[in-house]
């Protein structure tokens, strides 16, 4: 059966800690002589970039379009754009503000028989790509992945679909995740649950909770991560998102408040001023620049996984 990546919780947790460990190790030419479709429904630098990248690092071709370009279910039907790019290609990359419209190319995929996963590269519910690059990243601060369980990570601001991912990898690798949002931002019951259950399926003693004010999830946390207060999608909501997230700006204060030894992760791009500070983007405790280097060594690590282990 083709195995998709469309959330972090589709792959089991011995499976992402597989996933790492190829990202962990040379990589080599497994997409020789193939093709990897990358569908942007939504602009992007970072995802872009560094699955293209990746492509061309395990001896891939890598083919970027539009999503207007393809006019998906308008020119034609997802079904049939992920049809069509399964004739081509090995995998199938995709960035789209819907993601029904990934699980609709996933199902197309699955009942013509076609052994082409795909790929999630951000949608409105999830951004588990940026989710392994965070668990490289915390891995570095940390010293290696098995370190990582037991100890603390802040989400601050947004529970969106940066921090739904980054919370399920989180605990799948034993680590505990405390998010601090305003009301009306937090996660729903159903997500905190569907957390619970990957860390449970880990047994790494990983747990996910909510905390009112950003000082109270910060405190000995080996990470303070944030992202934007306005997703892409969500631009008419600007006002009221800047007035209810104003008090969940991360600054030096919040990460003097965390203790020693803590790091700040934002997926970027960054709005200086709103969710993180200037300062704090550029303190040495910043590792926002690594955090995106590792997009490319991560894709790695999936894709090689995808087509080498995944069944
Ligand atoms: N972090 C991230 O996904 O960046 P892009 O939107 O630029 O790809
Ligand atoms: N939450 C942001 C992440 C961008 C990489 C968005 O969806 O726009």
């Amino acid at each position: 059966m083709t195995r998709h990546f469309l959330e972090i919780d589709d792959v089991a947790p011995a499976e992402l800690a597989s996933i790492l460990q190829f990202a962990s190790t040379p990589h080599r030419r497994v997409l020789d002589g193939h093709g990897v479709a990358l569908v942007m429904g939504l602009p992007s630098a970072r995802t872009r970039n560094s699955t293209e990248m990746a492509v061309v690092d395990l001896g891939g071709h890598p083919v970027a379009m539009s999503g207007a370009e393809l006019g998906i279910d308008s020119r034609e039907t997802a079904e049939d754009v992920a049809r069509t790019l399964a004739q081509y290609h090995r995998v199938l990359c995709a960035r789209l503000p819907d993601h029904g419209v990934l699980v609709r190319m996933a199902a197309a995929i699955d009942e013509a028989g076609l052994d082409v996963p795909v790929v999630n590269l951000l949608s409105d519910q999830g951004h588990p790509v940026q989710a392994l690059a965070d668990l490289l990243t915390l891995a570095g601060v940390a010293g290696g992945i098995a370190s990582l369980a037991g100890s603390r990570v802040a989400w601050v601001g947004d529970a969106n679909n940066v921090a739904m991912s980054l919370g399920l990898a989180a605990v799948g690798v034993g680590l505990h995740v405390v998010v601090a949002s305003p009301e009306g931002y937090r996660f729903s019951q159903g997500d905190l649950a569907r957390i619970d259950r990957y860390a449970a399926a880990a047994g790494m003693g990983g747990t996910v909770s909510q905390a009112d004010h950003p000082a109270d999830a910060v405190g000995g946390a080996i990470a303070v991560c944030t992202d934007v207060w306005v997703s892409m999608g969500q631009e008419r909501e600007r006002e009221a998102r800047l007035a209810a997230f104003e008090p969940f700006r991360v600054d030096g204060s919040l990460l003097d408040a965390a203790g020693d030894g803590v790091v700040l992760l934002h997926c970027l791009p960054a709005h200086r001023g709103e969710e993180v500070t200037d300062e704090v983007l550029e303190d040495r405790r910043s590792r926002v620049w690594a955090q995106a280097a590792n997009r490319r060594v991560a894709m790695r690590g999936l894709l090689t996984w995808l087509v080498e282990e995944a069944r």
